[in-house]
This record gives structure tokens, sequence and C-alpha cells, in this order.
């Protein structure tokens, strides 16, 4: 398992952290799918489901700091764009032929993912928390 949940990386809104943990069972699946030596089209099927959620789970939590006004959502979208527009260089690659998935990509979102929920995400835990989410 490339990534363990723990209490850790909880952030104590509970819809937010299921889709964090989902996130994280669809890394650890690639990473074991990958381990497994699976087939590129079936990599890359996974690839392109992780792609998706994780644009869904960003559109998620954006749409609480529009709703909240959360004062540093700027700063937290960027971020968020950032990973989607590197994701998709990464899709147009394997797509096109010419890269394979390997143990840097994983290491690559395994370090963004947890990084991520452990500064950016905890930083509006307790502002989203006083609003009332849950
Ligand atoms: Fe949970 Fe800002 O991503």
């Amino acid at each position: 398992m490339l990534i363990s949940w723990s209490e850790q990386l909880s952030l104590g809104i509970p819809s937010i952290d299921d889709q964090h943990k989902k996130l994280i069972n669809m890394i650890n699946a690639l990473d074991d799918a990958l381990a497994e030596g699976h087939a590129d089209d079936i990599l890359q099927n996974i690839f392109d489901g992780l792609a998706v959620y994780t644009e869904k789970h960003f559109a998620y939590e954006e749409e609480l700091f529009d709703k909240y006004q959360f004062m540093y959502s700027e700063a937290h979208k960027k971020e968020h764009e950032a990973l989607v527009v590197e994701v998709k260089h990464l899709q147009q690659k394997l797509n096109d032929g010419d890269f394979m998935l390997g143990i840097e990509v994983m290491d690559f979102l395994k370090q963004w993912l947890t990084n991520h929920i452990l500064g950016s995400d905890m930083a509006y835990s307790e502002f989203l928390k006083s609003r009332g989410v849950t």
C-alpha cells in the first residue's frame, strides 16, 4: 500500500475526509495495478478515473470556499489548478504513447496529496467546521 490513511490526515470534516480516503484508495489501486504488471490500457483507465475524481473533489472544496467566502481560497485554487494541469499533461503523454507510468509518478502523487492535505487543506478545516460543514 503506497499511502495509508491515518488520523493525522483527518480534517475532522467527514464529507471531505471520505473524499480524501477515496483518492488515497484510487492512488493505491493504481500503484497495485502497476506492481502487478497490468497492461497499459488498464493503467490508463485507472489513471483517468483518478483524474476525474480529483477534479470532482477539488470542485467540492472550491464550492465551499465560495459559499463561505474563505479568505485564502485563491492560493488554494491555484494549487488545485496546477495539479490538474500536470495530470492532464501526463494523460496526454500516456495517450500519445511516449510515456509510461512508473514509480516517479506514483511518488509524485503520494507526495502531492499528503502534503496538500496536511498543509493547504488542513488550513481551511477550522474555518469550514466553524461554518457548520460536516
Ligand atoms: Fe482536498 Fe484541496 O484538496
